[in-house]
Parts: C-alpha cells; sequence; structure tokens
C-alpha cells in the first residue's frame, strides 16, 4: 500500500467529518428555510454541497492510489438551532476542529515522511483558512450590525450575496 495504515485511518476519519459537515449545513439550511431566512438557505445548502466534494477529493485520492474507500455512518445533526448567529457560531466550532484534524493528518504525514498526502492536504490548508474567515466575518455583522429582526434581515441579504459567490 502506498500509504500507511496509520495516515489512511485518519483519511477514512476525515471523510467522515466532511459527510457530518455536509449533513449538519443541510440541517441548517433546512432550517433557515423554515424559519424564513432564504438567503442563509442558500448560503447554506451551498457550503453543504462544498463539504460534500471535499469528501470526494479525499475519496478520489484514495481511488487514485488504488485503496478501497470506507464510506462512514453520518450522524444526526442536533435539532436544537434556535438562531441563525448561533448556527454561525456552531459552523465556526465546527470549522476549526476541522482544522485540527487536518493539521493532525499532516503532521503525521511529515512525520512519515508521506510527501504525497502532506502534498495532498495544502489544498485543505488553504481551504480551512477561507472557511474560518468566511464564519468569523460572518459572525462580526451581527456586531456591527445588530441583532434585532431588520438586522437579522440585512444579514440574510448578505448571506444570499454569499451563496451567489462561492456558487
Ligand atoms: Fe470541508
Ligand atoms: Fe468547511
Amino acid at each position: 500500500m502506498k500509504i500507511s495504515k496509520n495516515i489512511l485511518q485518519l483519511l477514512h476519519e476525515q471523510i467522515g467529518i466532511e459527510a457530518n459537515a455536509s449533513n449538519y449545513y443541510l440541517y441548517v439550511s433546512s432550517w433557515c428555510k423554515v424559519n424564513g431566512y432564504d438567503g442563509a438557505s442558500s448560503f447554506f445548502q451551498n457550503h453543504s454541497t462544498e463539504e460534500r466534494a471535499h469528501m470526494l477529493k479525499i475519496i478520489q485520492y484514495l481511488n487514485d492510489l488504488k485503496i478501497d474507500s470506507v464510506i462512514p455512518q453520518i450522524q444526526k445533526p442536533s435539532q436544537k438551532m434556535k438562531s441563525l448567529e448561533q448556527a454561525c457560531k456552531i459552523s465556526l466550532d465546527n470549522e476549526r476542529k476541522v482544522s485540527q484534524a487536518i493539521d493532525k493528518i499532516i503532521n503525521t504525514a511529515q512525520k512519515e515522511n508521506d510527501h504525497r498526502t502532506n502534498f495532498f492536504l495544502e489544498w485543505f490548508v488553504h481551504e480551512q483558512i477561507e472557511e474560518e474567515d468566511l464564519f468569523e466575518s460572518i459572525l462580526q455583522k451581527f456586531d456591527v450590525i445588530g441583532r434585532d429582526k431588520l438586522a437579522i434581515h440585512e444579514i440574510d441579504k448578505i448571506l444570499e450575496k454569499l451563496s451567489h459567490k462561492s456558487s
């Protein structure tokens, strides 16, 4: 096998992490739609698709090395969403955890002199910088614009614009 068992296990875990992220964003999109945040709903739906693409990237990498990938079970997201701001806070926390998980695989790959995995994961490092920055910027909007109904409507419009950008 072209990569170690250790790295393979971490990559399989990462497939699960990306799948769960996609599933979580899909839930948030649905919650936003039902609560009248149409812009946020499209934004999170696109984000869900992006996370699925991340999962597929890892599967493709393993396939290129002629290694079977394990498709994990996904977790049911907690159904206790209370506000758009809370959804964005949880998203940022999750993205930070994803960044840590990527760092862990890179650390292991570097220790094992696994240059190809190290190189493959570089894309994910850039992506995570963007993802954290994105949710930090959105959360900042609540401080700048406010949290009353009109302010949240404005933020929903901003998310609508962002959803066109990323798609
Ligand atoms: Fe991701
Ligand atoms: Fe992400």
